[in-house]
Parts: structure tokens; C-alpha cells; sequence
């Protein structure tokens, strides 16, 4: 309950003025229900700071052996989310914290098969990269072969086919767009390719077809001309069909994280701190706290340390400019963590691995430290996994910025949108050779063959949650404050902001840990 205000806060505010200093909003409401705040501000002021904060008022408060009060961290259900509204003012209760999740033991299973991490032979040769597109049309093709009621006819022979109603199973070499302004699209099979037509005054169709993607491996159905050109009625992507969720059997939960960019100066480590401080009960009001004591694991989904060198005037932008020490101070707040709770980390395009995709887990050379604690998990991106039984995939998300930019109902503003169209194309790059590079293994680990009932990414600093198709898609955030590029961009972060999710429920909690300056009013 807030106490009542006693100060008018224009006078709070020319008194701290008058000391040539600042204040945040949150800490003026606390001060002004304080007669005592010129002595309060004073003493913070008297330790060399310049912004009087919430935590700065609220740590004076206690030193003077008073009521530890302290603004929670929120349950913001996603259905709530943007409002900002569950904010409350909620005392920290002192009963000791019983964790439910310290009562059970880790359920981790790592689909190895899914992971690139030991298994990378690719030398860049032709034979590489004809092998490579061969493993994933030959898988994505699989998965469209299954669906029923499919008439299809391989391209050679669309020539002989005319006036057939017809099914072809291709991938998508081009799309362009002729001069009466329907849609051209150069498309391959393993033994010839062709040229199909999506007229553009089918706008259903032609909005449909804004989600086709060069590399896309499709069902194109349609009429065959008297020149034995396909005009398109319809395009079926590989999708998921059908999905039935797996639920844990104990409500235990997954708190989803990604981007923490250790070293940056924007790093946040007060956030990064309450959220630490969170998770072993030290904040929070009864029912915040009673779901911190379910969280068994912890996804850390890439971009853990800000790296070195990731661009020209990163060297400016940095905290701790050496890479080995910024893993040094990920894995000191890893220490922080309690070892009742596991840890999963994998890459980022800031993290010190091969920038190519797939990438590997964290090699013993650069990252040693956190091969010494025995909850961390390390993987590579993407990576599959189950936790309690619910299967997870995670993956950066780096080809987001790829797919954004060439989905015209694609934005920043819902990167989970972005989601769902990995689970349409089955494939979390879809196009070779846009800005993101992907590593012509023999494999294409990028293909999503089994479905996972969690599809989680980050990269994009925003936070979103969707359900598709009975997959739940979560967009996890950051600790790292808008950057200048981000600025730049117009693109707002939700810094602070996590994702709790419960494996018996698939109930997401979202926890607000920071509501700074670069967003975080998520
Ligand atoms: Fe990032």
C-alpha cells in the first residue's frame, strides 16, 4: 500500500535541483511521502552520485533501520502486456523462501542430433553447397509429400501437362514481378526447373504469396497452360499440420532470457542484479515470489557477452574490452544463480563463436569458466532440447533482421510474427545469402523437422509471445539498453522484461525488472 504523500514534489524537486543533481520518477513518489528527504537525498548525495534513484531512496531508507519497501516485480499476464498497469507498490514479506523447484530434480534432455556443436566438416566446395540445398529440399519435401490429396507432377513435365489441374513440389529459385505486375517465379526440382505464374489479380493469392521466399521449398497447385506454364491457385508451405503440446506432470518453470550483452556499457546489470535477487526470493510480494521458487531452469538464448569486434566502433560502446573477461563477468553472475536451477546457454552473433549459422556451443578456450559449474548446460544455436518433458527450440534469431526485411507484413514492432513463419517454411534462415551467413553443412540444421511445442528467440531486443498452430512462440528481451543503432532505427527494446514460462501450464508470467531509460515499459 503507498503511504500518503507529505512533500509537494516541486519542492523536492527544486531542493535536489539545488544540488545541482537529478531524480527519477519512481524515487520523487517515494520521497515525497518522506518529511525527512532533504536528510535522505542528502546522504545519497553525499556518496559522489548525480541521479537520486528508487534504489538509492529505498537502500537510505533501510540503512536507517526502517521497513524495507521496494517496488515488485510485476506478473504482467501477456494478456496485459503494453498496459504497464500491474505495477504495484508491495512489500518484501521476510518468511523464509522454500523454492518448489530445489524439491525436484532437473529433467534435461539434449537432442544432440539437432546440434551442430563437434560435427562441422564443411569445407565451403561445390559439393558442399549442392549437398546442402539437396538435405534440405529433400527434408522439407518430406514433410509437404505427407499431405494428403496432393497431385503432384514432377516440372519436366508440366510441358505435356496442359489444361491439368496439377500439384509441383519445388524450391524457389526467384521471385519477380513482370511487367502487368503478376508474380514470375523461377523454381527448381532435383532434375530441371520452371517457370510458374501467380497472376496478381487473385489478391488473396498474391497476399499469400508476399511470404514466398527465394530457398523456399513449396507445393505450388494449379492450372497448366497451353504453353505448359503452371498459373498458381494455391501455395501450401511445408507448415505444421497438426501439433499436440507435451505438458510437464510438476508445475516447475522456465525463465526465457537472451541478449544480457555482458561488457557493453548499456548492459543493465542492475536489472540483470534484481532479477538474480528475484530468483533466490529476496524480492518480490508473496505471489512473485511463490513462482520465482518454480523457476528450474534458465534459458540464456545468445548474445550473452557484447563480444569484441562485432562492428568498427564497437570499442567505444564497451564496459570490459577484453572478451575473456567479459565471459569471466557472465559467468560471476552465473555464480549468482541458485545451483538448484539450471542454466542452458547458447549463441548469439555478438558471442565468441563461428558468426556463420548453425553455430556451435561455446568452445573450452574461450569460455572456460563456464565449464566449471556443474548446472550450466551449453549448446549451440539452434538447439533442441526438452525440459520436464516439454520440448524447446531454441535459436538466436539472427535471420529475423533477413526475414523482417523481405515479408512486407513483417515489423519490429511483433517479432513473434516472425515466429510463426519459421514454423510455416520450417526453416529458421529461409534464404541462403542475405545478411545473415549459413554454413553449408551436410546437414541443414536450420530445417525444423520435429515440431517443438516451445519455439523461442531474441536477437531483436523486444519481447513477444504468441501461440501458433499450438506451439508457443516467445520473443525473450534484453539487459542491454536502447543502442545508438537501435536509436537510429526508430526501434524501441523492452529491456528488463522476462518470460516465465510454466511447463505444466504453458502460462507465460511476464516480470518487469527495470523501467529505464531505453523502454522496459513493455
Ligand atoms: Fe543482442
Amino acid at each position: 500500500m503507498m503511504d500518503t504523500l507529505v512533500v509537494q514534489k516541486d519542492e523536492i524537486l527544486s531542493y535536489i535541483f539545488s544540488k545541482k543533481a537529478i531524480v527519477t520518477p519512481d524515487a520523487l513518489s517515494i520521497l515525497a511521502t518522506r518529511p525527512d528527504y532533504r536528510e535522505i537525498v542528502d546522504s545519497i548525495l553525499s556518496k559522489g552520485v548525480f541521479v537520486v534513484d528508487a534504489d538509492l531512496v529505498r537502500a537510505e531508507i533501510v540503512s536507517r533501520g526502517e521497513r524495507d519497501e521496494t517496488p515488485a516485480v510485476s506478473d504482467v499476464s501477456p494478456e496485459t502486456e503494453g498496459d504497464g498497469e500491474a505495477t504495484r507498490e508491495v512489500v518484501v514479506e521476510k518468511s523464509r523462501f522454500t523454492p518448489l523447484a530445489k524439491e525436484y530434480d532437473a529433467r534435461i534432455r539434449v537432442f544432440d542430433e539437432f546440434d551442430v556443436t563437434g560435427k562441422s566438416y564443411c569445407e565451403g566446395s561445390v559439393e558442399d553447397f549442392v549437398r546442402y540445398f539437396n538435405d534440405r529440399f529433400e527434408r522439407l519435401s518430406a514433410i509437404l509429400r505427407s499431405r494428403p490429396h496432393l497431385n503432384l507432377k514432377p516440372l519436366d513435365r508440366l510441358p505435356r501437362l496442359a489444361g491439368e489441374e496439377v500439384d509441383v513440389l519445388a524450391m524457389v529459385y526467384e521471385v519477380r514481378e513482370s511487367r502487368k505486375g503478376n508474380l514470375v517465379v523461377t523454381v527448381e526440382d532435383p532434375e530441371s526447373y520452371a517457370t510458374v505464374v501467380i497472376p496478381r489479380n487473385d489478391r488473396k493469392l498474391a497476399a499469400k504469396a508476399e511470404a514466398l521466399l527465394p530457398d523456399d521449398v513449396v507445393v505450388f497447385h494449379g492450372r497448366v497452360s497451353s504453353s505448359g506454364t503452371l498459373i498458381v491457385q494455391d501455395i501450401y508451405w511445408p507448415d505444421v499440420s497438426e501439433h499436440t503440446p507435451r505438458y510437464a506432470d510438476v508445475p516447475l518453470s522456465v525463465a526465457i532470457t537472451s541478449d544480457w550483452h555482458v561488457g557493453s556499457r548499456l548492459h543493465i546489470e542492475k536489472a540483470l542484479k534484481k532479477f538474480i535477487d528475484w530468483l533466490k526470493g529476496k524480492v518480490g510480494d508473496s505471489k512473485s515470489r511463490e513462482l520465482a521458487g518454480t523457476v528450474k531452469y534458465i534459458i540464456v538464448n545468445g548474445d550473452v557477452v557484447d563480444g569484441v569486434g562485432v562492428y568498427p566502433s564497437q570499442v567505444d560502446e564497451l564496459e570490459i574490452k577484453d572478451i575473456y573477461k567479459q565471459y569471466d563477468a557472465f559467468a560471476r553472475y552465473l555464480d549468482e544463480i541458485p545451483d538448484y536451477i539450471e542454466v542452458i546457454v547458447g549463441p548469439g552473433n555478438h558471442d565468441a563463436v563461428r558468426r556463420l549459422e548453425p553455430q556451435p556451443a561455446f568452445a573450452k578456450d574461450i569460455a572456460a569458466p563456464l565449464y566449471e559449474r556443474d548446472n550450466v548446460v551449453l549448446v549451440g544455436s539452434p538447439a533442441y532440447f526438452s525440459l520436464g518433458g516439454v520440448e524447446f527450440l531454441t535459436y538466436h534469431g539472427t535471420s529475423m533482421d533477413d526475414v523482417i526485411s523481405r515479408v512486407p507484413y513483417l515489423d519490429y514492432t511483433a517479432p513473434q510474427e516472425a515466429l510463426k513463419e519459421y514454423l510455416k517454411h520450417r526453416h529458421l534462415a529461409i534464404t541462403y545469402g542475405l545478411k545473415n551467413p549459413i554454413v553449408p553443412e551436410k546437414r541443414d540444421y536450420l530445417v525444423i523437422d520435429r515440431v517443438p511445442d516451445v519455439l523461442t528467440a531474441g536477437h531483436v531486443h523486444k519481447n513477444g509471445y504468441c501461440r501458433y498452430k499450438e506451439v508457443e512462440l516467445i520473443v525473450s528481451g534484453t539487459f542491454q539498453e536502447q543502442t545508438p543503432f537501435q536509436l537510429e532505427h526508430g526501434h524501441v527494446p523492452t529491456p528488463g522484461v522476462v518470460p516465465v514460462f510454466d511447463l505444466s501450464t504453458h502460462k507465460v508470467n511476464e516480470i518487469i525488472f527495470y523501467r529505464g531509460n531505453g523502454g522496459g515499459e513493455a
